[in-house]
C-alpha cells in the first residue's frame, strides 16, 4: 500500500520540515488538496504552491482537484510539477476531455468519485485512467468519520480490475487511519491518503511508518 500524507492538516508555517518527516519516513506520495470554494465550501491553496513545494521533494505529486470545471487548470498544474492530477465526475460535465488534457499534459489522469456516486458513473472512464479515487469521507475538509459504506465502491473497482484487465490503482481518501486502512487495503485499495491522522500529532514520520506496519 502506498501511503500519502495530505498537506491539508500540516503546519503551513513549516511547510518543508513535515514535507521533509514524510518524505523521509517513506511515503511513496505527497496529497496535494486543492479547494476553490465553490465545489467545496473551503479555499485551500493553487498551482503556485506546487511550484514551491516541487524542488524540495522526489514524492510523487499527487493533486486533487476539488475545483468546478478542473479542466481550466489542468495544464497550469501539469507545469507545475503535478505527477498525478484528479478531477471529479461531479465538477464537470466534459469528465472524459479534463482526463484526456491530464494525459496530454504529461500527468497520470485520475478520476474522483464522491461518497453518493457510484462506480457506474465511471464505467465508461476505466480504460483511460491511471487511478481512481474513491472519496471515502464527502469532500471539503480533513479530520471527518470515513464512511464505511464505501467500501463496497473500492471492491467493485477491484473486481472490474481483475474481469476487465484493468491497472489503474485505487485510492481511498477521508477518515484513513491505522485501523481503517487495514479495511481499505482488504477490499482492494492500494494508495491510501491520511491528513490529520498524520500531522495532528508531534510525530508524523512515526504516523507513517504506523500505516505503513498495518498495511505489511
Ligand atoms: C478532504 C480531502 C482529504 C483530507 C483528508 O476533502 O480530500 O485529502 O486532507 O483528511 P483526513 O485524512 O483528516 O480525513
Ligand atoms: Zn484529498
Amino acid at each position: 500500500m502506498k501511503i500519502a500524507p495530505s498537506i491539508l492538516s500540516a503546519d503551513y508555517v513549516n511547510l518543508q520540515q513535515d514535507i521533509e518527516k514524510v518524505d523521509k519516513a517513506g511515503a511513496e506520495y505527497l496529497h496535494i488538496d486543492v479547494m476553490d470554494g465553490q465545489f467545496v465550501p473551503a479555499i485551500s491553496y493553487g498551482p503556485g504552491w506546487l511550484k514551491a513545494i516541487r524542488p524540495i521533494t522526489n514524492m510523487t505529486l499527487d493533486v486533487h482537484l476539488m475545483v468546478q470545471n478542473p479542466e481550466r487548470f489542468v495544464e497550469q498544474f501539469a507545469e507545475n510539477g503535478a505527477d498525478i492530477i484528479g478531477v471529479h465526475v461531479e465538477a464537470t460535465p466534459h469528465i472524459h476531455r479534463a482526463l484526456q488534457l491530464i494525459k496530454n499534459a504529461g500527468a497520470k489522469a485520475e478520476v474522483v468519485i464522491n461518497p453518493g456516486t457510484s462506480v457506474e458513473a465511471i464505467k465508461p472512464l476505466l480504460y483511460m485512467v491511471d487511478q481512481v479515487l474513491v472519496m471515502t469521507v464527502n469532500p471539503g475538509f480533513g479530520g471527518q468519520k470515513f464512511l464505511p459504506e464505501t467500501l463496497k465502491k473500492i471492491k467493485q473497482l477491484d473486481q472490474l480490475k481483475q474481469t476487465e484487465g484493468y491497472d489503474f490503482d485505487i485510492e481511498v481518501d477521508g477518515g484513513v487511519k491505522n485501523d481503517t486502512i487495514v479495511d481499505c487495503q482488504k477490499a482492494g485499495a492500494t494508495v491510501a491518503v491520511a491528513g490529520s491522522y498524520v500531522f495532528d500529532g508531534v510525530d508524523p514520520a512515526a504516523k507513517v511508518q504506523a500505516l505503513k506496519d498495518a498495511t505489511k
